[in-house]
């Protein structure tokens, strides 16, 4: 009897590839971020981790955000987070131009580096910079003991496990997940939230696994999707608001991976300009998940279809009138619109995967690209 089987077929664990596997462990990452820093009253974040006193978290006037790549994404997100729940003015920024724009630093600036790796170069560099000018820097990665962890002055561990596919995607939601949980845990602290709205967002925290397995069980209409848009060269994302950011990232995903071109726009932004490559048949892929800004987003999409745009919407369930307005319909589960971005992205995570399988990619390693980019 003779079994074959290598390390890392074993290691994928079923899986055809190490990017499915990841994106299908990300309940457990939720779970496994979340963890013992949920209170088990249900009321308040326990971050122990992070050492500032109240008081020094009530001196913080302003935070920087700064992260490359998909991590940048989540800074982006983890900025609309924490003004949204503290109150504090905080400004997202690629790490490679951070450092040469002279940001203004000052001991009251609280410097969030965000990494999955923590060895990205030019993160790192940026983390240096912001010590050298006297500010607190909290690192947010997802492996203990890197540089970025070492170098920081607290550090939120994201629980995602081993990330092994150059496309992120376990790593960037437990980058989110750790935001909400900072964003609590400062407004706890600042009392810039009342109990009972902590709570809520606490409690729809917790359900967030198990909605994303509900995404996860219909991989297969995304694959159709897929399958459809990988004949194409060009296409655009659009959405406004937290949408407008799981947009860009998705964009980043399906270039990564499929080599599709694709550009992300704020949906508002499309007439001042892009509409002009809007043509017969082109793709587009309207996220609409954000209640207050649904009606304008509708709008835009109109935009597109009137100039013959293929559009697949994606919504939250409930709004079910967005399938008049487009061509075809995704739902993810029903949240606080400040943690769509939890689930929406998850689909995006899945369209890219099946896009560069349908055009015969190596998903898992695509070209010109590296997992840890340790050159500036
Ligand atoms: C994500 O799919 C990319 N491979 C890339 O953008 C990555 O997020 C970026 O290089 C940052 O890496 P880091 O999180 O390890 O710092």
């Amino acid at each position: 009897f003779h079994v074959d089987w290598d390390i890392v077929t074993a290691e994928k664990a079923g899986y055809d590839h190490f990017m499915l596997k990841e994106i299908h462990e990300q309940p457990k990452a939720y779970r496994d971020t979340m963890g013992s820093r949920l209170d088990p009253s249900g009321k308040k974040v326990v971050l122990n981790e992070v050492g500032m006193t109240p008081q020094q978290i009530k001196a913080i006037r302003h935070v920087h955000i700064v992260a490359c790549g998909t991590a940048y994404h989540a800074g982006l997100v983890g900025k609309s987070v924490i003004e949204k729940l503290a109150r504090i003015p905080v400004e997202t920024d690629v790490a490679s131009e951070y450092r040469y724009r002279a940001p203004i630093i000052t001991p009251e600036t609280l410097v969030i580096v965000v990494s999955q790796s923590g060895e990205t170069a030019d993160t790192l560099a940026a983390l240096r910079e912001a010590k050298r000018c006297g500010a607190r820097v909290l690192a947010i990665t997802n492996v203990v003991g890197s540089s970025v962890a070492r170098e920081a002055d607290d550090v939120i561990t994201t629980w995602a496990g081993p990330e092994i596919a150059v496309a992120s995607t376990k790593a960037y939601t437990s980058q989110l997940i750790a935001f909400y949980l900072l964003g609590l845990y400062l407004a706890q602290t600042l009392g810039s939230q009342d109990d009972a709205y902590i709570a809520e967002v606490i409690a729809e925290l917790k359900e967030l696994p198990e909605k994303v397995e509900r995404i996860l069980a219909q991989s297969e209409a995304i694959k159709n999707v897929a399958e459809q848009i990988a004949t194409h060269d060009n296409l655009f994302f659009i959405g406004r608001g937290l949408d407008y950011a799981v947009a860009l990232e998705g964009s980043l995903k399906l270039k990564e991976i499929s080599y599709i071109h694709s550009e992300a726009y704020a949906a508002g932004e499309l007439k001042h300009g892009t509409l002009a490559l809007i043509e017969e048949g082109i793709p587009v892929i309207a996220l609409a998940t954000q209640e207050d800004l649904f009606e304008k987003t509708v709008s835009n999409i109109k935009e597109v279809t009137a100039r013959g745009a293929h559009v697949f919407g994606i919504h939250s369930e409930g709004h079910y009138e967005l399938a008049k307005a487009v061509d075809e319909v995704f739902a993810i589960p029903a949240t606080l619109p400040l943690l769509t971005p939890a689930l929406s992205v998850v689909p995006l995570q899945l369209l890219s995967y099946y896009a560069s399988l349908a055009r015969g990619n190596d998903v898992d390693k695509p070209r010109n690209l590296a997992k840890s980019v340790t050159v500036e």
